[in-house]
């Protein structure tokens, strides 16, 4: 039942005095009836914060006598006494018409009922808790992540945060991965293709499992990336030898950018255009050497590296990336053999290629043009470990593509999915465009540098965080598709899970030295 207390019930808070025997979870939903004013179908959403027992029979002062005076404890107890009572702080989320046919979820809005003292608060059921906070009502209408923690009832997000991009954050340890494959299967379920860049290889098994292609780099034969199809900058940072921001470094990325900018030019003109070959940026370096202040010496030494790229383990004919994820639908490509450099080159091609194809099927179909899956094109980028692919506070090949690709957000087609233990380490302006955010067991000072999450999860589930178990994280979104944050614990894996601790003490024995004795 609604009480009176500090400041409410107001149309932000209220309070809750328990039935006894009746307990609540901090974050548990629960809903205030209207019906003692004739609106018997309109519910008021709230959701506890914190619980605080009153009994006058303990404080310290009487306990200590008791104990002094060898009295033993009191018998008596909430059910039993007048004096002792539990109650629940509650903050509004929002009304909720139940009416006959309005589809669950389908009447909700902001709290707009003052809720009274005397007011009968109720549980509510999971159906409905789970449409207060933007959950569909069955998993096949979008991505079944886990289930809303303390009940059974599946989390069912709204598909189109693939869209809007997901940051899946946490301590080391404590489910990021395995969540992430949760939400490819999903991704697989619902034919979304997905280039998985997976830097521990623990996303091999899934994705064969899921009927994916796997591709370990660096292997020449099945992964290349044509010189025309990186930038100047990012040739220069996998060219061997080569220090960025050197004078030969310079000449190396103006001499490439030129060449490029020339088949672009070629391309869009003709429709197509050569390859860029190491030769052809030895002759432009030659040529740019000669017309530029720069000395002799200076292009010799870039010559000189430019030729070292034929040994490059990336450099090779284009990856067919649509192709390949038209056909595939998912493909994996495990860089644990590449250095961070070559990892970050392989995550800004990915991009870029899937964000100009995203935009080309929807230019086509705003231009009444559209080829076949164009109108329906939606692929997914998944970076695990992403802190170190998009660092804060360093323009890296990648950082200037995955930028735009998350400003650009829904309308360039492509959704990211980035993984990371640390999210002060990632770049701000990609972190604070992740919508939908599923974080994990996380330190207060890593949790800042997410933005909106207070606000959404409020100041009780917040401080909740760090101490959460494995495979329960506090989801958070935007609004639209996750009205309200909750906790979830994430659901069970139907792929094999890769990447566990290796159980490199299971068959040892500690040596008994005697010491202690
Ligand atoms: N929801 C879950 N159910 C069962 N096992 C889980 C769950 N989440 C994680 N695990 C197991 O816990 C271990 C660590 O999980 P995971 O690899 O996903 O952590 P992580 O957050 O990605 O850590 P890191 O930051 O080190 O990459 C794995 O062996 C995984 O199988
Ligand atoms: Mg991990």
């Amino acid at each position: 039942m609604v009480v009176q207390s500090e400041g409410g019930p107001s149309f932000q808070k209220l309070a809750i005095l328990l039935e006894p025997g009746r307990d609540v979870r901090p974050g548990e939903f629960l809903a205030v009836w209207h019906g003692r004013r004739g609106k018997g179908d309109v519910l008021t959403v709230i959701q506890v914060d914190d619980c605080k027992e009153h009994n006058p029979n303990e404080t310290p002062e009487l306990a200590h006598t008791r104990r002094a005076l060898e009295l033993g404890p009191v018998a008596s107890n909430e059910e039993s006494s007048t004096r002792i009572f539990r109650v629940a702080t509650c903050k509004t989320i929002e009304d909720l018409d139940t009416s006959p046919g309005v589809p669950a979820g389908a009447g909700a809005s902001a709290p707009e009922m003052l809720c009274r003292a005397g007011d009968v608060a109720v549980r509510l059921p999971d159906d409905l808790v789970t449409a207060a906070l933007g959950g569909l009502d069955h998993p096949s209408k979008g991505l079944n992540l886990g289930t809303l923690l303390g009940t059974t009832s599946p989390m069912t997000l709204s598909p189109e945060i693939l869209q809007l991009h997901i940051g899946v954050f946490g301590n080391p340890g404590k489910g990021k991965s395995y969540a992430s494959g949760t939400i490819i299967e999903e991704m697989s379920d619902w034919d979304v293709p997905g280039i998985i860049l997976d830097v521990n290889g623990e996303m091999v098994d899934a994705v064969e499992a899921l009927g994916g292609k796997v591709i370990s780099l660096p292997d020449k034969n099945s992964f290349g990336l044509a010189l025309n199809r990186i930038t100047g900058q990012e040739l220069a940072s996998i060219t061997p030898q080569v220090d960025l921001g050197r004078q030969y470094a310079e000449l190396i990325e103006s001499a490439h950018d030129a060449l490029r900018t020339q088949r672009i030019q070629e391309e869009l003109t003709t429709g197509k255009a050569d390859d860029i070959t190491i030769e052809d940026i030895v002759a432009k370096v030659t040529l740019f050497g000669q017309s530029s202040r720069s000395t002799k010496a200076t292009s010799e030494i870039a010559i000189a590296r430019v030729k070292r790229l034929g040994e490059s383990r990336l450099i090779g004919p284009n990856f067919a990336f649509i192709e390949q994820l038209k056909k595939h639908r998912l493909i994996c490509l495990d860089c644990r053999r590449l250095q961070l450099s070559e990892t970050r080159l392989v995550a800004a091609a990915a991009a870029r290629e899937l964000q100009n194809y995203g935009r080309t099927c929807a230019r086509r179909v705003e231009q009444g043009t559209p080829e076949e899956g164009d109108a329906e094109w939606l692929a997914v980028l998944f970076i695990d470990e992403a802190h170190n692919v998009v660092p804060e506070g360093q323009t890296t090949v990648t950082s200037n593509v995955l930028r735009e690709l998350a400003r650009m957000g829904r309308h360039s087609r492509t959704g990211l999915i980035l993984a990371s233990q640390s999210p002060v380490d990632l770049d701000a302006s990609i972190l604070k465009r992740m919508q939908t955010r599923m974080i994990f067991a996380l330190e207060r000072d890593q949790l800042k540098a997410i933005g909106g999450v207070r606000s959404d999860l409020g100041d009780e589930l917040v401080d909740a965080l760090p101490k959460l178990s494995r495979g329960i994280c506090a989801v958070s979104g935007n609004g639209d598709q996750i009205r309200h944050g909750f906790m979830m614990k994430v659901r069970e894996r139907r792929t094999p899970v890769g990447g566990g601790t290796p159980p490199v003490f299971a068959t040892r024995v500690k040596r008994d030295r005697g010491v202690g004795k």
